[in-house]
């Protein structure tokens, strides 16, 4: 696998801040703490590249990591962050989905699931308003690399991920391509850049 260099370009608020050098960019969305910074980092094979956190509400910004100089990755705040403020909740909401329906150069939207636990509202509510909108999205299950737990549910993440797709098979036409991956084990990169080149050479 690839990847020669990755750097962290800018932080916006706004879609019309976002760079415009027209390179083509995927997004990584998902509940706060599902591991969207973690999964960048792994997908760059840089530790700290992506600021990561216990707590949830770490990422707050449209943060754009230019990889190889000619894509990005780009990594979101989190939904369904609870404990956030209502005001900056709304926000949130606000300008992820400004920048789903408007940013031109979105290839396509990595919604990020976490495959160690049962589907959670949230997430399906998320699917299916990109199933809805018609945002291109790739669904990606992350934290595979958990074990079982009676807490959790007690099912494996292959049983987790299973399920998920079962439950939001109405809100597309066409189901939506899946990746199953680890920020631990790196389970998942190569497919991801693989399916990421895909997309970028259509
Ligand atoms: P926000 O920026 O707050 O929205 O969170 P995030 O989605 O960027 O999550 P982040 O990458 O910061 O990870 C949250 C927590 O989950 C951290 O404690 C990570 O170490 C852990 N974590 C992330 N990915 C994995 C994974 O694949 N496996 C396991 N076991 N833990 C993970
Ligand atoms: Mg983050």
């Amino acid at each position: 696998a690839q990847i020669v260099q990755a750097e962290f370009i800018k932080s916006s608020v706004r879609t019309e801040d976002c760079p415009s050098d027209g390179l083509p960019e995927f997004a990584l969305v998902g509940r706060s703490n599902v591991g969207k910074s973690s999964l960048l980092n792994s997908i760059v094979r840089r530790k700290k590249l992506a600021l990561t956190s216990k707590k949830p509400g770490k990422t707050q910004c449209i943060n754009h990591f230019k990889v190889n100089d000619s894509w990005y990755l780009v990594d979101l705040p989190g939904y369904g962050y609870a404990s956030a403020p209502r005001e900056l909740r709304t926000d949130w909401n606000k300008f992820t989905k400004d920048y789903f329906l408007n940013r031109s150069t979105l290839v396509s939207v990595f919604l990020l699931i976490d495959a160690s636990i049962p589907a959670k509202k949230i997430d399906l509510e998320y699917a299916s308003w990109l199933g809805q909108n018609q945002v291109p999205m790739t669904l990606i299950f992350t934290k595979c690399d958990k074990r079982k737990k009676k807490k959790n549910g007690g099912k494996r993440p292959e049983e987790n991920v299973n399920e998920f797709q079962e439950l939001i098979r109405d809100f597309f036409q066409t189901a939506p391509p899946w990746i199953m991956t680890s920020g631990v084990t790196n389970q998942g990169r190569d497919e991801m850049l693989l399916h990421m080149a895909q997309l970028r050479n259509y």
